[in-house]
């Protein structure tokens, strides 16, 4: 059995690369939390204004993602950006078209349109607690857990002290960034 003192000595275990990038990119993500705060509190009301942001800042990642490499974002965005699409002609919405100024690594891209699901289940949640009827198209797509597991899978691959690993977190608070620009064009107000 190993005593205290040898079990004091173990090295603590090396966080993976998926967790390293979750921390390296919080801040964007509790600024994108920021940005639709005032959905989470009033959908309805809201709702024009975040479809067309995330419409717009999605086709706005796939551009960025001009490269080909992502089966996962393959796989998925074709029927998101069908459902969004159809959410915003039912409501004539037209969503802005953002300036991709940068581009985002496939493996990044996928880590933001799929990791981002996680807070659509969310809202999606906060949608029925409102009694939002009915749910937009944009909020019932197929589960995609599978797929983020094989981005995530993909991401603990990376060495966190490989060359690689800077340009994904820089791509990931890249692709964070076109978000917020997409709320700020849609949205009425400015996190402070
Ligand atoms: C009101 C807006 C948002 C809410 C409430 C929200 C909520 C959440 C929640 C609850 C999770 C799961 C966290 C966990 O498992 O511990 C998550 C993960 C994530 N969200 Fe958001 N989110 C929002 C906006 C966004 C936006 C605009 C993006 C942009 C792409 C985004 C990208 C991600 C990513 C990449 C993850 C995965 C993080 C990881 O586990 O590595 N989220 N979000």
């Amino acid at each position: 059995m190993l005593s205290l003192t040898q079990i004091g000595r173990r090295p603590t275990p090396r966080p993976s690369f998926r967790h390293v990038l979750r921390t390296e990119t919080r801040a964007e993500h509790e600024a994108s939390e920021a940005w639709f705060a005032p959905f989470m509190e009033e959908p309805e009301r809201h709702m024009v204004a975040f479809l067309a942001a995330q419409r717009a800042a999605l086709a706005a990642l796939e551009l960025a993602c001009a490269r080909p490499g992502s089966p996962e974002l393959a796989a998925v965005m074709p029927d998101t950006m069908r459902a969004l699409d159809a959410d915003c002609a039912d409501r004539d919405i037209r969503p802005p078209a953002l300036m991709v100024a940068h581009e985002v690594a496939p493996l990044a891209a996928g880590y933001l349109a799929l990791g981002s699901r996680l807070g659509v289940e969310v809202m999606r949640r906060r949608l029925v607690e409102k009694d939002v009827r009915p749910v937009p198209r944009f909020f019932l797509q197929p589960d995609a857990t599978r797929t983020w597991a094989a981005i995530c899978t993909k991401l603990d691959a990376v060495d966190p002290d490989g060359a690689a690993a800077d340009g994904l977190i820089e791509d990931t608070k890249t692709g964070y960034a076109l978000f917020a620009q997409a709320a700020g064009l849609t949205f009425d107000w400015t996190p402070t």
